[in-house]
């Protein structure tokens, strides 16, 4: 494609430095963007007397002409074009003719591809927000599914207490509500217009950038136009959402893919979400969780490409703003996949209650109400405890747990003890007294379980 810009040169661009140069293979996905853009703009210089009604209505369906066309596979995309913004404009004025070349009066490639990129980011804020949203019902529809089945909760990777299956899931759609908060948020500051602050200072015509804004679904404008044309923080920000949507993402199919293991035996997936081996025969692998896992890895790189790319480089336009648009793509691309096959892996993920149970069963992961029964009965804490550790210890050397020692075996460490800690420490009842708020008791975790619903209608 020849260039628009040739005047001030004469001389072809070197075929390498041109391909170098080209964003179209990326910025393409833009198109619909560019073009409502380019027709708010025509709109705008109408009213404002700058170019004719007649002209203005003329650039208006030749555009809305090449939207269809795009979108009917009438036209094209010309893959030798500079980018998306040149393209439109030369084909539209190698349709309309002189009046073609009115639409970039008042404004620059510069403000054209930061509204682009706004706009383009924005829906896929949207997108992403619907796949999170319809995660995290997915997450408290297990969770509910689940609510009272016992499993051991860790720290260190060790048994530490009982709590349940339930109150395990809602921790993670507690999470999944925050991303969309962030997302929202960022949302916020996304949504404002950068068009009409041109090149880098403005414009001398009379411009209405408020018109162009609200037509366009912005809630305001860039009140600078050297920052309306530098800012990428938009951008930033939705990667610091992506990327900590992702590491929730990870942690739990961290868990899922121990879960899965015979170590573990939690949980089964379903077929549709696991892989064989081409050599062994008995395995199922998780592998869709481990490449959402994997894929966070990617997530957090284009983040970090994107914060390198900008902290040196000064004020206003620099071409290697251009190198914005593959990472934030590729972060959207990536986590719209994860965000979908995670859903359908955790919808039909069974749970095993037997193997969660025998797992609490074992650890002793009822020490601590063994030492708060004591402390019930007057005893301080850490007295306690320590009775309740020599009482695993006894345990442990006698291969043994504390369900099974007999009342006297306990009466020789505390005469407060009496027939009723075998209640105290079965795990039900340790799940069940943990009725503080947010804690694992069955209530809690119901309301736990109403309150995102609320949140999502
Ligand atoms: N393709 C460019 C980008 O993505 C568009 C802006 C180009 N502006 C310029 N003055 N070279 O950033």
């Amino acid at each position: 494609m020849a260039k628009m810009w040739a005047g001030r040169t004469a001389g072809n661009t070197d075929q390498i430095a041109d391909d170098f140069n080209s964003s179209i293979h990326f910025d393409s996905r833009m198109y619909q963007q560019d073009i409502t853009g380019s027709m708010a703009h025509a709109a705008m210089l109408a009213k404002q007397g700058i170019i004719a009604k007649a002209e203005a209505d003329t650039l208006i369906d030749g555009l809305a002409g090449i939207l269809s066309d795009l979108e009917e596979g009438k036209l094209a995309i010309d893959m030798t074009a500079e980018d998306i913004h040149m393209f439109v404009e030369q084909v539209l004025t190698e349709r309309l003719g002189e009046v073609g070349k009115k639409l970039h009066t008042a404004r620059s490639r510069n403000d054209q591809v930061a509204l682009d990129l706004r706009m383009y980011l924005r829906a896929e804020i949207d997108e992403i927000a619907a796949l999170a949203r319809a995660l995290v019902a997915t997450v408290t529809d297990k969770a509910e599914e689940y609510a009272d089945v016992i499993l051991p909760g860790y720290t260190h990777l060790q048994r530490a207490q009982p709590i349940l299956f339930g109150h395990h899931l809602m921790a993670y759609a507690m999470m999944l509500l925050r991303d969309l908060d962030r997302l929202a948020d960022c949302r916020k500051r996304m949504n404002q217009s950068p068009i009409g602050c041109c090149a880098l200072a403005g414009t001398t015509y009379e411009t209405d950038r408020r018109f162009e804004a609200e037509r366009l679904g912005f809630d305001g404008i860039c009140r600078n136009s050297l920052d309306g044309v530098s800012d990428r923080d938009f951008a930033l920000e939705m990667l610091s959402a992506l990327s900590i949507l992702m590491m929730h993402l990870s942690r739990f199919s961290e868990e899922i893919i121990l879960w899965c293991s015979w170590e573990f035996k939690f949980v089964e997936l379903s077929d549709a979400y696991t892989t064989g081996s081409s050599i062994m025969p008995q395995k199922k692998n998780p592998d869709m969780a481990e490449l959402v896992r994997g894929k966070t890895g990617r997530v957090y790189g284009d983040l970090m490409a994107l914060l390198t790319t900008l902290k040196g480089i000064p004020l206003a336009y620099n071409k290697d703003m251009q190198e914005d648009k593959e990472s934030i793509f590729d972060a959207v691309d990536t986590v719209k996949m994860c965000l979908q096959v995670f859903d359908g892996m955790v919808a039909t993920m069974v749970a095993n209650r037997e193997n969660m149970l025998r797992a609490a069963q074992k650890g002793f992961i009822n020490a601590t109400d063994l030492a708060d029964y004591l402390v019930k009965k007057g005893m301080p804490f850490r007295s306690a405890y320590k009775i309740s550790g020599q009482l695993v210890a006894k345990c442990i050397a006698e291969n043994t747990v504390l369900e099974e020692l007999s009342l006297d075996v306990y009466r020789a460490y505390s005469d407060l003890f009496d027939q009723d800690l075998y209640d105290a420490i079965s795990l039900r009842t340790c799940v069940e007294t943990r009725i503080s708020e947010g804690g694992t008791s069955l209530a809690s975790v119901r309301e736990q379980i109403s309150y995102v619903k609320e949140r999502l209608k």
